[in-house]
């Protein structure tokens, strides 16, 4: 990784910030004349043989450009509690954050498709309760779909939140909230057993009122019978080009993680332009070159300020601390 600053960086430091902010309005007015594209639009797409692309995203600035971009459904994974809070894997990823976190996304890019992921335990419990929760992803998170890792034993919870009126994703294959049952991460359906497991489960998501697949970590010709078979749009996440979509956490996409799923190849090497970005400012803050400095004090205040401060008690007391 290039940790040196390099000559696109430093002409983009010289950009003055008339030029950034009019960069930035002519994106925003795009993002914000953009045609909602809904699930209908995603439908009509999946129909006339146009894949759709997915990313993950946990807040609003990203969204915002990821919807100029041109994205068409947005992710908010549970794995923002990995990427955002660290935390070790998404079984920790707190039920309100992942909340709070949809509906900045969905007010960054609200022409945008966003989907939001039920954090382990806010589904698997109890049936109402997972109702309620998903009520929540709707109403206070502003998503358009939620997405809950499932196999066919949860064709009843599916069917009960389909008839309250919540689209849902089925995401099924590898279920990263099971990752304690097998040890680690696994991919699903490499047997033939398992394979057909993995029809049945689709078969029985869809049955039971599922708007979506998502399969994760699957050989490409279990996820291409899947397709065969699916009457609803499937996104593939490590399953191979057949599915309808395709989704990948962006931070690997971008090139900003430690790991890196062999299905996500980085498009840009954003952790090495952070690194850059960091550099030049620490060089600015050493030298002081901080840029126009837009608080100025007129001729007459100036004055007055250097007249008091001649009259001023400049030692500060020293207050001793309370015992
Ligand atoms: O939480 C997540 O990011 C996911 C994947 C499908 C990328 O569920």
């Amino acid at each position: 990784m290039n940790s040196q600053p390099n000559e696109k960086n430093k002409t983009l430091g010289t950009q003055t910030s008339a030029q950034v902010a009019g960069e930035i309005a002519s994106e925003n007015d795009a993002a914000t004349t953009r045609v909602p594209f809904t699930l209908r639009s995603l439908l009509k797409m999946v129909r006339s043989g146009e894949k759709f692309a997915c990313l993950t995203c946990y807040d609003a600035t990203t969204a915002r450009w990821l919807q100029t971009a041109g994205l068409h459904v947005l992710l908010v994974g549970d794995t923002a509690g990995e990427v955002i809070l660290g935390l070790p894997n998404t079984m920790h990823t707190p039920l309100d954050f992942l909340v709070a976190l949809t509906a900045g996304v969905k007010r960054g890019a609200p022409a945008t498709l966003v989907m939001a992921d039920m954090p382990f335990m806010s589904y698997q419990a109890d049936d109402a309760e997972a109702i309620r929760n998903a009520g929540r992803f709707m109403t206070e998170g502003l998503a358009d779909l939620v997405k809950i890792e499932v196999d066919r034993s949860f064709a009843g919870l599916v069917a009960k939140m389909s008839r309250a009126g919540i689209p849902v994703v089925a995401h099924i294959g590898s279920r990263p909230q099971h990752v304690k049952m097998h040890g680690g991460y696994y991919a699903a359906g490499k047997s033939a057993e398992s394979a057909i497991a993995l029809l049945d489960d689709a078969r029985a998501m869809i049955e039971a009122g599922a708007m979506m697949l998502l399969i994760e970590a699957a050989p490409s010709e279990v996820a291409e019978q899947i397709v065969r078979e699916s009457t609803v749009p499937v996104i593939g996440c490590g399953a191979g080009s057949s599915c309808h979509g395709q989704v990948v956490v962006l931070q690997d996409l971008l090139g900003m993680s430690t790991w890196q799923p062999a299905f996500a190849l980085p498009t840009a090497q954003l952790g090495g332009q952070i690194m850059a970005a960091a550099k030049i400012w620490m060089d600015r803050v050493k030298s002081g070159q901080l840029g126009e400095h837009p608080y100025v004090m007129n001729d007459a205040q100036r004055a007055s300020f250097g007249e008091t401060l001649k009259h001023r008690n400049t030692a500060i007391p020293r207050v001793e601390p309370k015992q």
